[in-house]
């Protein structure tokens, strides 16, 4: 595991990709933690920031169509994330609970190389890395489905089977190559089911000595 910020603290990030329950299982673990006597903060990206929201705006805007400026949003996004928003909390001793972190990046800037996008994010975040990521495994069509029952069919991205399979791809293979820090939860089952497997991963760090 990392080298904690504070005593106490704990940075967990929530990754998968649209529709896999992120949102919804960020919000139960933020409960765990207050029920437990934790101060939790809740944040995401992009857009967690001022600059964030700017910039949220201005990739959907113009997104997909510039690619390496894209990437290089993100990570101006995440810098001043880190910087205004989860170093602070952290040093305060909070539990900081993130949705979309550096793994995104590699999930969807997959133009480009693990190696390159691992140096764009180390130099974001000044080398800050989650103690703990849950990936939340689903297949894609599953995700289409709750997507489309969230009735936000405006909102989806039309985005290819293609890419999506290689967002999936790429999410594996950070997990596969990263197994101490992501932690791979099958997604797939009732909300509670999930709530349960992730509990069990955070109870785990609770006893492992925050
Ligand atoms: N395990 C689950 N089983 C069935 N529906 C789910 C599950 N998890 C989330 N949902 C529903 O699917 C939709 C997408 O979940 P959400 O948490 O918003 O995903 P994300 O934040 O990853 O896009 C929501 O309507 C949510 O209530
Ligand atoms: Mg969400």
């Amino acid at each position: 595991m990392e080298k904690r910020v504070a005593h106490n603290s704990l940075f967990i990030s929530f990754e998968g990709i649209d529709g896999c329950g992120k949102s919804t299982q960020l919000l139960k673990a933020a409960r765990f933690f207050r029920d437990n006597g934790f101060e939790v903060v809740e944040t995401k990206e992009p857009g967690g920031t001022m600059i964030g929201k700017h910039l949220r705006s201005l990739l959907l805007e113009e997104g997909a169509k510039i690619q390496r400026s894209e990437v290089l949003m993100f990570m101006l996004d995440r810098s001043e994330h880190v910087r205004q928003v989860i170093m602070p909390a952290l040093k305060q001793g909070k539990i900081v609970l993130c949705d979309r972190f550096i793994d995104s990046t590699l999930a969807y800037q997959h133009d480009y190389s693990f190696e390159i996008l691992d140096a764009l994010n180390e130099f974001a975040t000044g080398g800050l890395k989650p103690d703990l990521t849950l990936y939340f495994d689903v297949p894609l069509e599953v995700a289409l489905h709750r997507r489309r029952q969230r009735s936000e069919t405006d909102k989806i991205e039309s985005r290819s089977n293609f890419y999506m399979e290689t967002v999936l791809a790429r999410y594996l293979k950070a997990s596969i190559r990263d197994p101490q820090r992501i932690k791979i939860i099958p997604a797939q089952q009732s909300i509670d089911q999930v709530t349960k497997a992730m509990e069990a991963q955070l109870r785990g760090l609770i006893a492992s000595g925050l």
